[in-house]
């Protein structure tokens, strides 16, 4: 009788013992998975803030499109909010799908409702897996741009951000195609490319991206100074890394090697 007693009394304290621990585990793991800025980026991870939303804000969230003003469709693509508003609206409407014109992937579109919802996880997937967005005749998203953002929509959809510090931005001898063709790509050419570049400046070309440059109007307008429209155009403003390589190469010259 006291033998079994103790067994029990000894499973309860067991039992007591990790339940308060695997609760403390769960504290400590809800903590590290609030979107803080470590100091090393994981290159596995797709950083919200640094790799989502600049190629959202400068293909999508245009006057026209899906800015704060025209939410084309009541869609705002401006923000992680706004992104997620969207991504939770009712499945039932087709308003995500703007390209009408566009009847690429428009039958597999309509198979894939007639097969139940489960087809892709939400507005987002769907829009880049069909690759309709934006609709013609602006660019369309790249293969590798539409990766990533989907990739993003694989790793859960955090609000997550990881700024390179300082002291880990490299500006020395930057190279056009390497360092900073990557950086105009990403933020600028969804507005400066296409059909209609913004204020004519087509910067898909790397030519006319020197160009103006050189002039001075770039720096300016990155670094947000007088004299210049801040650019992105109502957009998030460059990482200071990003700005000091911009700066880097126009001071070295703007070499297009
Ligand atoms: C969301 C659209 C959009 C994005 C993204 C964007 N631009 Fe612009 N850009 C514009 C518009 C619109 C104008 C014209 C603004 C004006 O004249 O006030 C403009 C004008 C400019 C000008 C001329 C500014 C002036 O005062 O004359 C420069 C330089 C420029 N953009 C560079 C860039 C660079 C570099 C990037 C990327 C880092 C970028 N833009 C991203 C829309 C955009």
């Amino acid at each position: 009788m006291k033998k079994t007693f103790l067994i029990y009394s000894s499973i309860l304290i067991l039992l007591v013992f990790t339940s308060y621990f695997s609760q403390n585990e769960n504290v400590f793991s809800k903590s590290d998975t609030v979107s803080s800025v470590p100091t090393d980026c994981d290159s596995s991870v797709v950083y919200f803030r640094q790799d989502v939303l600049p190629l959202l804000q400068s293909n999508c969230a245009k006057s026209g499109c899906h800015n704060e003003e025209t939410r084309k469709h009541g869609v705002v693509l401006n923000s992680y909010e706004n992104l997620m508003a969207t991504v939770e609206m009712e499945r039932e409407d087709d308003d995500f799908d703007d390209d009408r014109k566009d009847d690429r992937g428009r039958d597999d579109d309509r198979k894939g409702r007639g097969n139940g919802a489960d087809r892709y996880k939400n507005k987002l997937e769907k829009m880049m897996r069909l690759n309709k967005m934006p609709p013609s005749p602006e660019k369309k998203l790249s293969q590798e741009q539409r990766n990533i953002i989907l990739k993003w929509i694989d790793q859960g959809m955090q609000n997550n951000s990881c700024e390179v510090s300082a002291t880990d931005c490299n500006t020395v001898n930057m190279n056009f195609t390497k360092d900073i063709k990557p950086i105009i790509d990403e933020n600028c050419v969804g507005c400066h490319g296409g059909a209609k570049p913004k204020k004519g400046y087509d910067f898909s070309n790397p030519e006319k991206f020197r160009e103006v440059a050189l002039t001075g109007l770039v720096y300016l307008a990155v670094s947000h100074s007088e004299g210049a429209t801040p650019m992105p155009f109502e957009g998030d403003k460059l990482s200071d890394c990003d700005i000091s390589k911009i700066k880097s190469w126009i001071d070295a010259g703007a070499e297009l090697k």
